[in-house]
């Protein structure tokens, strides 16, 4: 049919915030029944409706083979609606429908792993967020319409498990060979957190009682083999339902809890009520398989998953550009959670090292939008590190505010307001305001502008009067779709040090949310303002945005000894932190001495590897390439950068001498007992190994070839594997062909051993080659596309030489095979107009090459907006 005839398709595919309509029809409820065939799937569903408002009956449907459609008892022949590839639309509905249709579908071709997709060689798995429901059967496959799913799923018995959400009502058999379930899900939900699992799977199972009494049974699917790898995720989730017991007062709220691991998955899990789908890099956690980093992931990705059951699933999103409030609220909630688990400030550091990585250079390119965008071609696209990990932020600096007990006061009035219903970004504003009794509404402001604002601060000590005064002023960069940008509320938490004695000074100051304390927080929401300190009598050292109190890039003119002061002196861990890397920064970017830097650690470190040594091993942290280079905006050399890091990691390493060495014989984290001990002397002994290799010792390899075949720790190997592979070490070779012996039936350890080799700083096309060749390279498993192609991104040097033509090609290669996977993998290149040339000219000229070939809209909207700077 013309799709300019049909009003419900416009020819611009952008979708707009301002122009949100209630649904016409709600569902009371919907009864599927899924038969799953080696080449087909049929699936019947039937729809009890209700008009809200007056308009046309709009089903969304896509790359669905309609074989019958029923309303009210009566066929519908070709005419009685309008089909096109979008939706279905029935014009003059009664108020009353019951609507029935059979549809024949095909996930054992669906490679784009979104709707029901064959997830390897025994096992169909759906995923729905945020549009992938329209891709099973005809419904209004959007957020606000909650409905009560019955799902009956049927298939062959080489399938033993059949899942869906909610209560398992009824099994029994077709035939001979097939059989089926009829599950039950009692809560009301939108078709996004409809989920559906058919395959060979075995199971883990635990039990938990709620805090109201409540039995719940635990149950963790996987692979037979992988079993052994579920127990972390299983006490992970245990932990996470007491945590929001305790922390948010939210209980769990069905008989069962399930969690299906899947190695084919585009993202890293997914919340379904009640049936949780993860990717098996986010629940298989093993020291020997895994490394420590993803081990601390998975935690976090079942609490995130979990948390969602009343941030995302019981309270969700009106519309999807309410995202950030459901993933913006998680994210907090998780980075809290795990806040439990490790080292405090480092939880904090890796959050924030994240955040200024991706997030900051994401707001300030052609990608820059606002943690609620206000439009979108494809929704895919906006699962960002802004929605989420800015998203974050937001509610961190709201609860910074409050305090713990009005933070809890104005999340127990949201759930109580809210609970069942699809809400917006404004209304978890205002029941957080209401709540708490403190306003928060330009807050909102935060949510609706782009940008990372700079925050320019000053200090002036007044001797005579003992006053010391901090000057503020905040702006944000200029951007072309968004003239009218205001000024965000900042809440700086700061102290004072007296630069003598190092102690902290009890803050004197009116403008403090609390005044007479040693930690401050003042909220700064005006264009610029000035404070005062009273009773300082020296001059002090200030310290400002502790534990990174808001989301901004801060401008204020510190010495570098005074940088120093506060790696040794700070007691708040993300702070020292802060000062290392700001020193660090200057040393590599703007050539001051390295002196300050190697007398403060020297001064710190021996006390902290016994006290926090995960917290000690941060302090080496030196920028990546990748961070420095998002640091320069134009005639961005990645040659240069690289040289200038090398010679700086050259210095320290002649610089602290023996040290490396020392230290690294004296920690075993055999010894310790806690994780978070044992997880920092692993991080230190391979910083230790590679210093070492950089001291161009070579007896370090042998040391490190030891580590590596001694050890039953993959964060251990993997770290000694690396020092070999990347120093071109005599037993790199040997070390990895071993490795490969070891691991080449362990999927998730052997996308280690592609990124080591990717992520080699000596690596060039061939490399890349020869991995994407590697037998074991497969195109339909986004981990192990992403750990070759993420691996390589770690050089920029790489990536933007050889590394162009590899994400361009994967990029076409996935547009509509994986329009997903392929979107994200381009994004890489967003930063190609910062580049000097000819390199930018270069680049420019290869995407430009593809813009002609891309089809797919996610692909296509990432593509021009990276080509519209
Ligand atoms: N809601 C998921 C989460 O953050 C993320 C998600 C959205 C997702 N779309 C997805 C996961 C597609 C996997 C595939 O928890
Ligand atoms: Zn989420």
């Amino acid at each position: 049919m013309n799709i300019a005839a049909n009003p419900h398709v416009q020819a611009d595919q952008t979708v707009y915030l301002k122009d949100y309509q209630k649904p016409s029809f709600l569902v009371e409820s919907i009864n599927l029944d899924i038969q799953v065939y080696d080449d087909h799937t049929v699936v019947e569903s039937t729809l009890v409706m209700n008009r809200q408002t007056a308009g046309d009956l709009v089903l969304l449907g896509r790359d669905l083979e309609l074989k019958s459609i029923v309303l009210n008892g009566k066929n519908l022949e070709v005419g009685q609606y309008q089909l096109d590839h979008e939706q279905l639309v029935i014009t003059h509905a009664p108020d009353q429908v019951i609507l029935n249709t059979q549809v024949v579908i095909h996930p054992e071709s669906n490679t784009q792993l979104e709707g029901l997709y064959k997830a390897g060689g025994d096992l169909f798995v759906t995923q729905n967020e945020p549009e992938g429901f329209r891709k099973i059967t005809f419904y209004p496959d959007r957020p606000d319409v909650l409905a009560e799913f019955t799902t009956r799923v049927e298939a062959d018995k080489k399938f033993p498990v059949l899942l869906a959400n909610g209560n398992l009502l009824e099994t029994g058999t077709v035939g001979e060979n097939r059989h089926f379930a009829i599950w039950q899900d009692p809560t009301k939900k939108p078709s996004y957190l409809f989920a559906c699992v058919i395959g060979d799977l075995a199971v883990l199972k635990d039990h938990y009682t709620t805090s109201e009494g409540r039995e719940v049974a635990l149950e963790i699917y996987a692979i037979e083999k992988d079993i052994p790898k579920c127990h972390i995720a299983m006490e992970a989730l245990k932990h996470s339902m007491r945590w929001d017991e305790e922390h948010y007062g939210r209980p769990y709220d069905l008989d069962n809890y399930m969690i299906v691991a899947v190695s084919q998955f585009n993202m890293g899990a997914m919340e379904n009520k009640g049936l949780n789908i993860f990717n098996t890099s986010c629940v298989l956690a093993d020291e020997e398989y895994t490394t420590d980093a993803a081990i601390m992931r998975v935690q976090s990705v079942i609490a995130h998953e979990y948390f969602h059951n009343w941030t995302g699933n019981r309270i969700t999103c009106r519309d999807w550009f309410q995202l950030c409030l459901k993933e913006g609220l998680t994210v907090f909630r998780d980075q809290s959670f795990s806040e439990d688990l490790q080292s405090a400030a480092v939880q904090r550091i890796d959050d924030v090292a994240v955040l200024k990585a991706h997030q900051f250079p994401e707001d300030a390119g052609p990608l820059s939008h606002p943690p609620r965008p206000d439009h979108f071609v494809e929704i895919n696209n906006f699962y960002t590190a802004t929605v989420y990990e800015k998203g974050a932020e937001i509610n961190r600096m709201m609860s910074t505010l409050l305090g713990k007990e009005k933070f809890r006061q104005g999340t127990d009035e949201y759930f109580h307001r809210y609970d069942g219903q699809a809400v917006t970004v404004e209304d978890w504003v205002n029941a957080l305001s209401a709540g708490s009794g403190v306003d928060l509404s330009n807050f909102l402001t935060w949510y609706n502008q782009p940008g990372t604002p700079k925050l320019e601060a000053k200090g002036e000590y007044d001797e005579q009067n003992h006053v010391y005064r901090l000057s503020f002023k905040q702006s944000l960069k200029v951007h072309p779709k968004y003239p009218n940008l205001k000024a965000v509320p900042v809440p700086v938490a700061l102290a004072l040090f007296n630069a003598e004695t190092g102690e902290q000074y009890t803050l004197h100051c009116q403008d403090l949310f609390v005044n007479e304390v040693q930690d401050g927080v003042y909220l700064f929401d005006q264009d610029t303002a000035t404070i005062e300190f009273s009773n300082v009598t020296q001059k002090p050292v200030v310290s400002l945005l502790r534990n990174f109190s808001a989301p901004v890039n801060l401008d204020f003119d510190y010495s570098d000894d005074e940088l120093a002061f506060l790696i040794e002196y700070e007691t708040n861990g993300f702070n020292q932190w802060q000062a290392s890397q700001t020193l660090l920064e200057r040393i590599l970017l703007k050539d001051h001495a390295v002196e300050p830097y190697i007398k403060a650690i020297k001064n710190t470190l021996p006390d902290l590897v016994k006290k926090d040594p995960l917290l000690a091993s941060r302090l080496f942290d030196v920028p990546t390439e990748g961070y420095l280079g998002s640091r320069i905006d134009h005639d961005y050399k990645p040659e240069a950068i690289q040289e200038k890091r090398n010679s700086v990691l050259e210095t320290l390493a002649r610089e602290l001498g023996a040290f490396w060495k020392e230290t690294y014989l004296s920690l075993d984290p055999s010894l310790q007992n806690d994780f978070s001990q044992a997880m920092g002397e692993r991080a230190l002994k391979n910083i230790m190994l590679s210093m070492m290799a950089r001291q161009g010792d070579d007896s370090v390899f042998d040391l490190a070839y030891t580590q590596y075949s001694q050890t039953k720790n993959m964060s251990e190997r993997l770290g000694a594997l690396r020092v070999l592979v990347w120093n071109d070490a005599p037993q790199a070779q040997n070390a990895l062909d071993d490795f490969y012996r070891r691991y080449k039936d362990e999927a998730l350890s052997l996308d280690q051993w592609f990124m080591v080799q990717a992520a080699n700083p000596n690596a060039t096309a061939e490399t890349i080659k020869a991995l994407t060749e590697h037998p074991d390279y497969d195109l339909g498993t986004p981990n192990r596309v992403r750990s070759v192609s993420g691996g390589l991104s770690n050089n920029p040097v790489n990536a933007w030489s050889f590394g162009v033509e590899h994400y361009i090609g994967l990029a076409e290669y996935f547009d509509e095979k994986n329009p997903i996977l392929g979107s994200r993998l381009l994004q890489v290149l967003s930063r190609w107009y910062t580049l000097a040339e000819p390199q930018r000219g270069n680049v420019q000229n290869a995407l430009k090459d593809l813009q002609p070939h891309v089809k797919s809209k996610n692909v296509k909207e990432t593509l021009n907006s990276i080509l519209s700077v």
